[in-house]
């Protein structure tokens, strides 16, 4: 009986203890919008320059970077397996490291089919007949792509066959079109996204000869899916920052080949 005479009173404090834990939740909720107003309002730069605000950016970034970015870019270090780069200040694929440009990759994805996605060139597989499906770009035979290779390894590690690479150099410039998309002195062009060929970092494979070649011989098109239509404009917004503070070596184990 002494079980039933103590029910009601079991029954109040449980039913206090979930109002208790709801109001908890409820107050966090509203601590998360107001913060998430809050970082929308500033300047990004005023962000960076504000601890507390930088705090309040990683806490709304990392469990989204967790859930939906770490699977490909791992912790900014990315996967130069499968062509996911490295987040590196001084490195960047697309822009110059600027918040607004990290933000629309984010947002908009790389050739993710989303018509604002970054999606204006791809690596032509340069051992096809029809090496381009976007422009007519001639085909190159199994010798031109080594020495293109072999100009690329000069580019690079600089230890390379010269007469190899003065060919592959000509090639560059001229018949290949290569300068087109990685700028005349293969440091890239971050317009379009073609990637900078003087190493130490590579978006596919580790700078090898055979990697290079099978770059130029096979061709890529990489794809980071867009996020706006699934993350909240907030979290886009922090993910931004914390891609930037990955870049700078932030919270990062290891890194993918060399260091940014
Ligand atoms: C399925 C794998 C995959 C996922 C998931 C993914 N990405 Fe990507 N991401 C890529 C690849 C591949 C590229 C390079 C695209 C290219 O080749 O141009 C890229 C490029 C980027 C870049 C451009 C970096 C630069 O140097 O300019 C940013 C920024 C980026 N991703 C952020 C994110 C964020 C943030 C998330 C999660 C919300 C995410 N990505 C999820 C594969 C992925
Ligand atoms: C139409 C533009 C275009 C042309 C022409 C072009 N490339 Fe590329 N190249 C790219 C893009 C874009 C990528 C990155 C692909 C990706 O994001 O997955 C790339 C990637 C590469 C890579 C891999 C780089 C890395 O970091 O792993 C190499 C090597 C390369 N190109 C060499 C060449 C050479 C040599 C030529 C000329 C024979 C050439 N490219 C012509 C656009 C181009």
């Amino acid at each position: 009986m002494t079980f039933l005479r103590a029910t009601p009173r079991i029954a109040a404090a449980l039913a206090l203890a979930i109002g208790l834990v709801a109001a908890g939740a409820f107050a966090r909720a509203e601590w998360r919008r107001a913060d998430a107003a809050r970082l929308l309002r500033a300047a990004p730069e005023a962000v960076i320059a504000d601890a507390d605000l930088m705090a309040v950016a990683r806490a709304i970034a990392k469990p989204a970077y967790d859930a939906n970015c770490a699977a490909c870019h791992r912790d900014g270090a990315g996967d130069s397996t499968r062509g996911v780069p490295a987040f590196a200040s001084g490195g960047w694929l697309y822009g110059s490291g600027d918040v607004y440009d990290i933000e629309r990759t984010i947002a908009h994805g790389v050739r993710s089919g989303d018509p604002k996605g970054r999606n204006l060139a791809d690596m032509p597989a340069f051992a096809r007949e029809k090496p381009y499906a976007r422009e007519k770009i001639d085909p190159l035979s199994p010798d031109d792509i080594d020495d293109a290779a072999e100009f690329v390894v000069s580019l690079s590690s600089g230890d390379a066959d010269a007469a190899a690479a003065a060919r592959g150099k000509a090639l560059f410039e001229g018949r290949g079109g290569c300068s087109d998309c990685h700028g005349g002195d293969g440091r890239g062009d971050q317009a379009i996204g073609g990637p900078n060929l003087t190493g130490p970092r590579w978006l596919w494979g580790d700078g090898a000869r055979e990697t290079l070649r099978d770059s130029i011989a096979r061709g890529h098109a990489g794809v980071c899916p867009a996020w706006d239509k699934r993350l909240d404009p907030a979290v886009i917004r922090g993910l931004a920052l914390y891609v930037l503070d990955l870049s700078k070596g932030r919270g990062r184990a290891a890194t993918n080949g060399k260091s940014p």
